[in-house]
């Protein structure tokens, strides 16, 4: 059984009305799409897990991760999408470890798209269309900057995958260029 975008998103829309969360859950979504076509695996699969990784954080911040399996229990989700939404709260609000080239995915382009939304914000065209690799470098080096999203996170990712960090890091910013309008970040260009 798979579960396609329009039962997600009406998911992502039943439990989200924050105009950032929503982005951000697009934006998430926009990396996955891009890394499942890098991989040669399923697009929409990886989409959907994307777009609904963070579905209870809105109504439920404190039981973040776990409410989330419960929803999706009751909605009938298959236990791989549910398994890898929920592994990427590893050591903050999960147990479950990302282990499937999508879960170790998904855990490094969470926080990593967070400093990249951030760093196009700054930016005069308020969009990534614009932005590089060098510029996205020295926002993650600067750890007050976004200093929400945690660095060590994307490096225990980058770890797990085994990916050098330049070539992930383009390859998102490159994800969220294919929907820059649809995730928000199209800005003034
Ligand atoms: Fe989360
Ligand atoms: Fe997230």
């Amino acid at each position: 059984m798979s579960i396609n975008r329009e039962e997600a998103m009406e998911l992502l829309l039943k439990y989200n009305e924050t105009d950032a969360l929503i982005k951000h859950a697009l934006q998430v979504e926009a990396a996955m799409m891009h890394f499942a076509k890098y991989f040669e695996e399923d697009v929409e699969k990886w989409g959907v897990v994307g777009l609904c990784h963070d579905l209870d954080y809105e109504k439920y911040p404190k039981e973040h991760c776990k409410k989330t399996r419960e929803i999706l229990e009751a909605e009938g989700w298959p236990e791989e999408y549910i398994r890898a939404i929920v592994s990427h709260g590893w050591g903050t609000c999960s147990e479950e470890k990302p282990e499937s080239l999508m879960e170790k995915v998904l855990y490094t382009v969470d926080e990593l798209t967070g400093i990249i939304n951030a760093a196009c914000l700054l930016r005069p065209s308020k969009s990534v269309l614009d932005l590089n690799l060098k510029s996205l470098n020295k926002k993650f080096k600067d750890k007050k900057f976004a200093a929400g999203c945690d660095r060590d996170i994307i490096l225990t990712g980058l770890e797990m995958l085994d990916m050098d960090k330049n070539i992930v890091f383009e390859e998102t910013i490159k994800g969220l260029q294919e929907r820059a309008e649809i995730c928000g970040l199209k800005g003034e260009l």
